[in-house]
């Protein structure tokens, strides 16, 4: 078996696994440099990924029923969300995007075979923005879209796996609420300086951090692929 089939097997054998019910499975995956960059800035994108590991991020969304990112990456990236550099099913784009700011004009609002979701806390938003499903839920301390809450919308709506995609806040918000069970990175081999993967964890303890166990890596292209479990340590400790 190649690289990409063991990856796949991997995560199959990891979601039939899963547990938890009332909430989708959630793998982590984005392209990061040495220095662990996403992006030159938060607002100017980087395409990192080679060839090869671009491919895998595609297969990736493939063999997931939701692909999330928040809004700052749609602002900033105007992304598709689509599988284009491999052969499968396009997932349900999802947008965390608690003030509505989604351009109508954004290549999410005119996908040829979905509408994507955007997951706002606007109560009385009243809009209708062709392509979009736009679902209103309560909002957490820091009056962004509250993460369990919308995991479990997204189970009831039948995702049962997802793919979270970025950008910095999501992810970072995504591993502080210890909401990701898997994590599979892109690292291309150069120093960036620039926009960093991961904020404030806001954990305690060193050891409360999300820790990969097992993981594995292997050189794909000219990049090294990385995945993994998560752990996260006890918050007591
Ligand atoms: N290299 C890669 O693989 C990769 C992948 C994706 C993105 N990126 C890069 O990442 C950068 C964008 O990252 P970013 O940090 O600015 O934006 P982001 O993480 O894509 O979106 C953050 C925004 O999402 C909204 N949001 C709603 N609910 C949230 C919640 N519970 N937790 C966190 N955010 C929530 C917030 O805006 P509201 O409060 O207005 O809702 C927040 O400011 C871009 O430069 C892009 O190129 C890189």
């Amino acid at each position: 078996m190649n690289l990409n089939q063991r990856i796949e097997h991997w995560l199959s054998d990891n979601k039939k696994a899963f547990r938890a019910t009332g909430r989708p499975f959630v793998t982590l995956s984005y392209a990061q440099s040495l220095d662990g960059s996403i992006a030159l800035r938060c607002d100017e994108p980087l395409a990192l990924s080679g060839e090869q590991s671009l491919r895998l991020t595609h297969q990736l969304r493939s063999i997931h029923d939701g692909i999330l990112v928040g809004i700052g990456t749609v602002l900033s990236d105007d992304p598709q969300l689509t599988v284009r550099h491999w052969v499968g099913q396009n997932p349900q784009p999802i947008v965390l995007d608690s003030q509505l700011r989604m351009p109508p004009k954004a290549r999410l609002c005119c996908l040829p075979d979905k509408r994507c979701w955007v997951l706002t806390t606007v109560d009385d938003h009243g809009a209708v923005i062709e392509g979009l499903d736009i679902t209103a839920l309560q909002g957490d301390a820091d009056g962004r879209v509250c993460l369990p809450h919308a995991l479990q919308l997204l189970w009831n709506r039948g995702i049962k796996s997802l793919m979270v995609e970025g950008g910095a806040s999501v992810i970072s918000a995504f591993l502080s609420a210890r909401l990701v069970d898997a994590v599979v990175l892109t690292i291309t081999p150069q120093f960036v300086g620039g926009y960093k993967a991961v904020k404030d964890l806001e954990q305690t303890s060193r050891a409360a951090l999300p820790k990969l166990n097992p993981f594995f890596s292997e050189r794909l292209g000219d990049d090294l692929i990385l995945w993994g479990n998560i752990s996260y340590g006890d918050t007591a400790a």
